[in-house]
């Protein structure tokens, strides 16, 4: 700016408004590179395409906001209604699901472009801003996928849940902190929502302000070659804003024709449900399959950690390593892209084609799909409709005398809380009284009726989970761990008669 004014040619624009009133200017200046052109400055255009899905990450998001309920008694519900009843919502949704898949690939060719031309050698900060972004994306992409609550999103928790708490040391303090107690309840949604849509956003937001507006990678330069730069980078918002352009109406037709997956209720998933996660990590899900126990766990974590940690240091790698290495931050660079290529690549493909190879897992995906779509195509209920019809049990210790009249909330409101509803006795299950060896062994923990205790889970509808047959449940008093079924719950191998086990089974099984 100072040498505009020294410099004494007539041809000189005068500052126009934007310079005026806005940083504009600056932040362009922040951003401009050496300038390239034909291949390269197309490559380049990479940027405004995560620029454009990010965006578009932030605007469908609010919008899904508006309508989502973060309660595993309403998430679903809500979820629905946005498929069912906002107009375009379905639209709105499948943008969201499709386009964080789409930004993660959107951020790797990024990540590639940059390292093509050796980025990390002169701007270190846009290099590094990027792979946390990548991190960031991915850690985005996990929590969301709770959110429907549905079969697929509650069983992606389980999963998540499996991998945290096998982490060596830390695992218990990492699940119990990730779910919000000892096991997936109403908490869990809402930290996996307060993560999803406050806290990560925010750090990707102080990343691209800190990018924007606190660091300058770039010498100041005269005022005629800041003129030439200018120039080009005028030229290149334009490319890039024609490639942002293309991706989004590509996503936008796509996202049209290809549903976002929504299937019926997580507590409504019949036994034997095959989880899936979404593209970016059929990967990393797959790699799990072929690693033992607490293995998987570690590995699940450590590995995209390594990599995303190498590439992120990349800038820093050369005087340290200079005697070692010829080149350090292109060997390692290289080999921490072709190691996750191959890995990412390999394993997703092998992952399709596991899935598709063995008749059982196919038959069975079918048969998910086959739920989802017929649950896509059904009429909207709306949550008053779904709770009265199977009400839960009042919490122990309620005595409110409200509590008995119907699904109605005291004052009549038309959103009753599914926990006010009918009293304990209208509402018990079609099982009779409970077994007197539950009530001596069993009660304590998961109350006189299934209904659970503080910290405790409830039981109510167990059945219908996973591995929860009547034979199951007396496998799993015998052997809880055998069912990833933790302390403080412990074995009755032999502190129940064989009798006495099955006739609690039956009835836990008939809990509804
Ligand atoms: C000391 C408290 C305690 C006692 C006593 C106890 N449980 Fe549990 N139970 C738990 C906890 C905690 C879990 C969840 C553990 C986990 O998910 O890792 C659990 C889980 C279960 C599950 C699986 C629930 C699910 O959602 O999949 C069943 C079934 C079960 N218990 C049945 C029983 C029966 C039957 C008895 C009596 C013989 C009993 N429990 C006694 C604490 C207890």
């Amino acid at each position: 700016m100072s040498e505009r004014a020294d410099s004494t040619q007539p041809a000189q624009p005068k500052e126009s408004w934007v310079a005026r009133w806005t940083t504009l200017e600056d932040i362009e200046r922040t951003l401009i590179d050496k300038p390239s052109s034909g291949l390269e400055a197309w490559a380049r255009t990479t940027a405004g395409v995560v620029v454009m899905l990010l965006a578009l990450q932030f605007v469908t998001g609010l919008l899904l906001g508006f309508y989502y309920v973060p309660s595993t008694e309403s998430a679903h519900t809500t979820v629905s209604y946005i498929e069912k009843v906002v107009p375009a919502g379905s639209w709105i949704r499948s943008l969201h699901h499709h386009g964080s898949q789409w930004l993660t690939l959107a951020l790797v060719l990024h990540l590639a472009q940059m390292f093509w031309r050796a980025t990390y050698r002169r701007r270190p900060v846009g290099w590094m801003a990027s792979v946390i972004l990548l991190g960031l994306i991915f850690a985005a992409g996990a929590t969301g996928y709770s959110l429907p609550w549905d079969a697929r999103a509650f069983f992606g928790t389980r999963v998540t849940e499996g991998i945290a708490g096998g982490l060596p040391l830390v695992g218990n303090a990492a699940r119990s902190w990730l779910l919000g107690g000892s096991q997936i309840s109403p908490l869990t949604l809402a930290r996996f929502f307060a993560l999803h849509a406050l806290i990560i956003p925010a750090i990707i937001l102080t990343v691209l302000a800190a990018r924007l507006f606190v660091f300058r990678e770039r010498a100041l330069v005269s005022a005629a070659e800041e003129r030439r730069l200018e120039k080009w980078m005028h030229r290149q918002v334009v490319r890039n804003a024609i490639a942002a352009g293309v991706v989004f109406i590509a996503l936008a037709l796509y996202s049209w024709k290809s549903f976002a997956p929504l299937g019926p209720p997580a507590d409504t998933a019949a036994p034997g449900y095959l989880p899936r996660p979404g593209g970016q990590f059929l990967w990393l899900f797959q790699m799990l399959k072929y690693l033992p126990g607490r293995a998987a766990s570690l590995i699940a974590v450590a590995l995209p950690s390594l990599i995303l940690f190498g590439l992120a240091i990349l800038p820093f790698l050369k005087k340290p390593l200079n005697r070692v290495m010829v080149h350090p931050r292109r060997n390692i660079g290289a080999a921490l892209f072709s190691l996750a290529f191959l890995l990412v690549i390999s394993l997703t493909i092998i992952a399709y084609v596991d899935d598709s190879s063995n008749p059982l897992t196919r038959a069975q995906l079918r048969r998910q799909e086959a739920e989802e779509t017929a649950f896509r195509n059904s009429p909207f209920i709306p949550l008053r409709a779904r709770t009265s019809e199977s009400v839960s049990i009042e919490p122990q210790g309620t005595n409110n005398p409200n509590s008995n009249d119907g699904a109605k909330t005291p004052d009549g409101s038309p959103s009753p809380s599914p926990q006010v509803g009918v009293s304990p006795i209208a509402s018990t299950n079609n099982t009779g009284a409970p077994p007197e060896s539950y009530i001596k062994h069993c009660s304590a923990c998961h109350g006189t009726r299934g209904q659970g205790a503080p910290m405790m889970p409830k039981l109510l509808g167990v059945a219908s989970k996973p591995r929860r047959t009547v034979e199951d449940i007396i496998g799993l008093l015998n052997d809880p761990l055998a069912y990833g079924i933790e302390p403080p719950m412990k074995s009755y191998a032999d502190k129940l008669t064989e009798a006495e086990k099955r006739e609690m089974a039956e009835w836990v099984a008939g809990l509804k």
